[in-house]
């Protein structure tokens, strides 16, 4: 998978992409993640992206023309799934979602900025608009590493074992059941009897009793 980022705060993104497992991911050629800095597009000789709004607004707005040069020199020279904008009135992140992406071979992800962008992107240029959640950051970079990371991690042969992206959290419907680990007691709190056991269908049994009761108790809305 190639994921090209579009941002006019690159730096922004370097720690995100540049350590752990999405670094584990781009070195073993799992993924490429390209981030584009929106001002090597512009025509502006000041290196400006943004102006004033039309109809005399505060802030300023992203220009189309950055935009619409850096993602027409990407999509010459290949095919995009999506062309993703992040902004707060996008729809929803959630594991299905991430879970489509991950299919994706390219994807192109334009983080917002600023009061907004020229609404001609989004109606012209923009496939599918994401939000991370109901609330507003100062920026799309954050959601863009968000979407990223969630993405890349469910590339076959990314996380060390292959069971552990299905077991997640959400990836059957379900909260995760408890984890724990040595020593089995500390300050007298002691781990469950059963996970020290050895019995494996006792504790799989457990294992998804605990996470349906975590799931009742703290998103009862996911067994709806
Ligand atoms: N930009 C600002 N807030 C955002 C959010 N919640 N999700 C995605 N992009 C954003």
């Amino acid at each position: 998978m190639r994921i090209d980022i579009i941002t006019v705060l690159p730096e922004m993104l370097e720690s995100p992409l540049g350590c752990s497992i999405l670094k584990r991911a781009q070195d073993k050629g799992l993924a490429e993640i390209h981030v584009h800095n929106l001002r090597d597009y512009t025509l502006n000789k000041h290196r400006k992206v943004d102006d004033y709004p039309f109809g005399g607004e505060a802030g300023m707005v992203m220009q189309i023309q950055p935009v619409d040069a850096c993602i027409s020199a990407l999509k010459a020279q290949r095919d995009y799934d999506q062309v993703i904008f992040t902004s707060p009135d996008g729809q929803t992140l959630d594991q299905p979602m991430c879970n489509s992406l991950s299919l994706a071979e390219n994807l192109i992800i334009l983080c917002g900025h600023y009061k907004g962008v020229d609404y001609r992107i989004r109606e012209h240029l923009v496939t599918m608009e994401i939000s991370i959640g109901d609330y507003v950051l100062t920026g799309g970079e954050l959601a863009a590493a968000v979407i990223a990371d969630s993405v890349v991690r469910l590339i076959p042969g990314v996380l060390g074992d292959e069971q552990s992206a299905l077991s997640d959290s959400f990836q059957d419907g379900l909260l995760a059941p408890p984890v724990y680990t040595r020593p089995a007691e500390y300050k007298g709190w002691r781990v469950p009897d059963i996970l020290l056991s050895g019995h494996e269908a006792n504790i799989a049994k457990w294992r998804h009793e605990q996470a349906l009761e975590r799931t009742r108790l703290l998103r009862p809305d996911l067994l709806d």
